[in-house]
């Protein structure tokens, strides 16, 4: 006998965007996007968000990049990448190909470089459903802070991203206590969206050449190890944006856990690291999910968003 399809609305609204389901990829992760062709049907993902794209091109850091660490890894990768122009004339292409839906991730070192990755986005085709700023990245400006540890620099790049002509999600940092404030500023700066939360800042040193054993030096955490630090800081940020949507990311690698982060109060979820064990890892757990919804009876994602909170 044919198993009946699960009955569940997995339908997400992120704003003024709406996707068919919530799970997404994390920016830097997959690549460009149409990387993940090869492993599975981008387009039944609510979407692909890209790496970070610098106006310019950009070398990123030294090697190495990428060390393992007990559940999760660290890396210091350094936004390498082809720049705005050449990433809408030879990756976009491919990526739209697929018929997957493309959220644009951008970065700067100063509010000025925001605003220009913004605009060269201005004329984008729709298939860019929407704009990431992501405001975790090194402050050129105020050499001791990321962008995402102030209110006043994480108010300037959103409103920086204005040119890009398209919804704004503001990608915040785990490491400051601030968070709640922030993601306030930065809805009040015309995000519609806050994205919760980058990789945790880290290091590992080799006790043989007794060196940091980055090429950076220090680098960003990420993977199982951090989902706790994340699932609080989207429960936080839903207590202070009340129903104003909010991506989790950090550490999932399954469907339960993805059912943690949208009890926390997220709308969606977006998978990094777990690609890297299992690059099929979001579609599996798309599918999972929905199936995990189905077995308790729930009709519609909404019922779970923001459940823990009574
Ligand atoms: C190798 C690597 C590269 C990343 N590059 C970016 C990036 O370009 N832009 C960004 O906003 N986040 C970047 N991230 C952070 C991820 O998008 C995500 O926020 C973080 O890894 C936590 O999720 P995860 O534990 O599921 O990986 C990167 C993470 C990794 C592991």
């Amino acid at each position: 006998m044919r198993r009946k399809a699960p009955a569940v609305d997995l339908t997400t609204r992120l704003g003024s965007v709406i996707l068919p389901n919530p799970v997404l990829t994390a920016s830097g992760t997959a690549g460009h996007g149409a990387e993940l062709a090869d492993f599975l049907d981008p387009a039944v993902l609510g979407a692909i968000v890209v790496k970070s794209l610098h106006a310019e091109p950009w070398a990123g850091n030294p090697t190495p990049r990428v060390h393992a660490t007990p559940s999760g890894m660290v890396n210091s990768v350094g936004l390498q990448g082809p720049g705005v122009e050449a990433w809408l004339e030879h990756d976009l292409p491919v990526l739209a190909g697929t018929g997957a839906r493309v959220v644009a991730s951008i970065w700067g070192r100063t509010v000025e470089e925001f605003a220009r990755a913004a605009e060269l986005l201005a004329d984008a085709p729709d298939v860019v459903v929407a704009v990431e700023v992501n405001a975790s990245c090194p402050n050129l400006e105020d050499r001791r802070a990321l962008f995402a540890h102030s209110v006043t620099a994480t108010t300037e790049v959103v409103e920086a991203a204005e040119g890009a002509r398209r919804p704004r999600w503001a990608k915040l940092s785990p490491n400051t206590p601030d968070l709640p404030d922030l993601a306030v500023a930065a809805i009040a700066a015309g995000a519609e969206v806050v994205t919760v939360a980058n990789t945790v800042l880290g290091m590992v040193i080799d006790t043989e050449t007794r060196r940091p054993l980055l090429g950076a030096g220090k680098g960003g955490l990420s993977g199982p190890a951090i989902r706790p630090v994340a699932v609080r800081a989207v429960f936080d940020t839903r207590e202070a944006l009340g129903a104003v949507p909010i991506i989790g990311v950090g550490g999932i690698t399954s469907a339960t856990d993805a059912v943690e982060f949208l009890l926390a109060g997220a709308s969606a979820v977006q998978i990094g690291t777990a690609m890297f064990a299992d690059p099929r890892a979001p579609a599996r757990i798309l599918t999972d999910l929905e199936r995990w919804c189905d077995r308790r009876g729930v009709s519609q994602l909404e019922e779970l968003i923001g459940a823990a909170h009574g």
